[in-house]
């Protein structure tokens, strides 16, 4: 049975997590058309007091990460993704359910997300939480070839 814990102290100052979290991130988006961040976009984050983060960890390593950003009683979670390898075991809906409740708790009450048009198996978990579509922007993504996609706006 693995040992499955999700910590909210990987400390995003240091350039090592950062590394860490990049390589988990960048395998989790390897078979979709989205690149994934870089050690640079998760030091970023470190910077901002509003934004904050859990780390889900699977025999004390780390295989998910979520971040969201929390100003009054609204939030908007920035990305959020498990590494491929560990994808369409339930771990996904694992740390987006306990994200949700730690949101609630410290008072987030209208939470946002953005999610590509074409994400079908992240649009799937979200509708399955009872996020629901509130706008369309048309054409947001261009992706490396040039074609344009629509974003969806969720709100919780
Ligand atoms: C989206 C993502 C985070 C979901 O995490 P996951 O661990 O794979 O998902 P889970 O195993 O917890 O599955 C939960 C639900 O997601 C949906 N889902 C998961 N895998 C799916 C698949 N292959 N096809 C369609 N829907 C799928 C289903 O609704 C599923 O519920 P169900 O098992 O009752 O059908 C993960 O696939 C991922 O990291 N994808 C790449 C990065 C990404 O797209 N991030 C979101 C950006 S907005």
């Amino acid at each position: 049975m693995p040992a499955i814990e999700i910590t909210a102290f990987f400390d995003l100052a240091n350039l090592y997590m950062c590394e860490i979290l990049a390589d988990l991130h960048q395998t989790a988006f390897a078979n979709t058309d989205q690149s994934g961040w870089s050690a640079a976009d998760f030091q970023t984050m470190s910077d901002n007091p509003h934004v904050h983060h859990f780390t889900l960890l699977k025999d004390h390593k780390p295989v998910g990460i979520i971040a969201y950003s929390l100003v009054l009683d609204e939030a908007e979670i920035l990305t959020f993704a498990i590494a491929l390898k560990q994808q369409s075991q339930g771990l996904g809906q694992y740390l987006l359910e306990f994200s949700l409740d730690a949101l609630k708790q410290k008072g987030g009450k209208n939470i946002f997300l953005e999610v590509k048009a074409n994400n079908d198996r992240a649009l799937n978990l979200y509708t399955k939480m009872g996020f629901k579509t509130i706008d369309t922007r048309k054409n947001y993504y261009t992706d490396s070839n040039g074609i344009k996609s629509d974003a969806i706006i969720m709100r919780f």
